[in-house]
């Protein structure tokens, strides 16, 4: 019999950060023939990965558009997709997390019967508008995936609970945990990965650095705002720094450049590839952030992260102490940033590594899966 056909599916840099593990380990194994399609949903980010993770790719639909509308990227991303479906004629489809490449990417799967691997299924905020559209992107492909595999216990329980066939329902870890191993490692081989954000350092020397991301929807407006002029306002103390990566998305892009470009203890600086962004967490004294990944990574390595949520996904870092929602009130990031900064005790409480999101052999667990799994 032939080995199955893997075909992994991505478009925006968490799924390919989440995914290169996988990508890896699927190559790696002679059970499997591995092929890979990108949406390119994003584009310079996503190639960042790339690059770095040395992915080579067998479809790129280079979809990305100037401020895509949801609409129109479905609609691509489904009819692109399924192109490649047609012709490579995959056993299993595998996707990752909850973005509109991965919903039109399953999507695409499920119309042609062709079973599909969801990796880091189950996570729920039980709010559809709360990551938005995420939360019903994942929830739909938990409606027909073949294989679920659920980062943490809870997760697991969640699918339970919308009575997903147990079979089905695996507790893998998260990729990301995996990632991030492999990528401290290939920076411990090769400092020179990370050396880019030295004249940061020397800038800022002496003063407690605090790393800022915010991409998210719900957010737009009124919310980024908000956040902004709380990283103002918490810049204005002589002994910290924020160092902020800003997301590429012109909604983001507006808001923090009007608000914070220029202060003196702000450095808004261009999205950073994957070793860089690992020194940045390291370097930081806490994160400010509104993304899911960096809510892993963070508690992982050790350093309180202060969500700019209202809800989440993820509460495992927050029931361990090492995450806390802030939503995006100006008055309460600050409040809680300062109490980081200013109480020795409410910091050492927060900054102990917790990672209850896996144990870096998750893509592992995956390929077994797959291997065992009835398609
Ligand atoms: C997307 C995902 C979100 C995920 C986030 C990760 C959806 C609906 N949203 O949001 O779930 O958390 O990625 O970052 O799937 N852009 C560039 N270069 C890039 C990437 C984006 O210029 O490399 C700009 C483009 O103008 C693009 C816009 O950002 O049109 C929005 O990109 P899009 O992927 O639609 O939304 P994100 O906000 O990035
Ligand atoms: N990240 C990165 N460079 C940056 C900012 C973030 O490599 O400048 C990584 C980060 O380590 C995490 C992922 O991107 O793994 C998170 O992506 P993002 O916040 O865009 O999306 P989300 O996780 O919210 O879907």
């Amino acid at each position: 019999m032939s080995r199955p056909r893997i075909l992994t599916v991505f478009g925006t840099r968490p799924e390919a950060i989440k995914l290169f593990p996988l990508v890896h380990a699927l190559e790696a194994d002679d059970r499997f023939e591995s092929r890979v399609c990108v949406s390119a949903q994003h584009r310079d980010m996503l190639d960042q990965v790339l690059a770095i993770a040395a992915i080579s790719l067998h479809h790129d639909l280079d979809l990305m558009t100037d401020r895509q509308t949801l609409d129109s990227l479905t609609a691509r991303a489904l009819m692109g997709i399924g192109a490649v479906l047609d012709e490579e004629r995959p056993d299993w489809v595998v996707v990752q997390g909850d973005t509109t490449t991965v919903m039109a990417g399953a999507l695409a799967a499920y119309y042609r019967k062709i079973p599909v691997c969801h990796v880091e299924a189950g996570l729920r905020s039980g709010d559809i508008h709360q990551p938005w559209p995420e939360e019903v992107n994942r929830r739909m492909v938990g409606t027909f995936a073949r294989l679920h595999c659920a980062p943490t216990r809870a997760a697991a329980e969640a699918l339970l609970r919308e009575n997903t066939n147990p079979a089905t329902v695996h507790v893998t870890g998260n990729t990301v945990i995996d990632a991030l191993e492999w990528v401290t490692k290939r920076i411990e081989e090769h400092p020179s990965l990370a050396q880019g954000l030295a004249g940061l350092e020397a800038r800022f020397a002496g003063k407690r650095i605090i790393g800022m991301t915010a991409h998210r929807r719900e957010n737009f407006g009124e919310g980024m705002q908000n956040i902004a002029n709380g990283v103002k306002r918490i810049a204005s103390r002589d002994d910290v720094a924020v160092i902020c990566p800003v997301h590429r998305n012109p909604n983001v892009r507006a808001v923090m450049s009007a608000e914070l470009e220029g202060l003196e203890n702000v450095a808004l600086i261009e999205p950073l590839d994957y070793p860089h962004f690992a020194r940045l967490l390291g370097l930081s004294h806490l994160m400010l952030s509104d993304s899911g990944g960096v809510q892993e990574e963070a508690p992982a390595l050790g350093k309180p992260v202060l969500v700019l949520r209202e809800t989440t996904e993820r509460p495992e870092g927050v029931k361990a102490g090492t995450a806390k929602l802030v939503g995006t009130n100006a008055d309460t990031i600050v409040r809680e940033t300062f109490r980081l900064l200013d109480d020795e005790a409410a910091y050492a409480e927060m900054a102990r590594a917790h990672n209850p999101f896996g144990d870096g052999k998750s893509a592992q667990r995956i390929c077994d899966l797959l291997a065992e799994s009835e398609r």
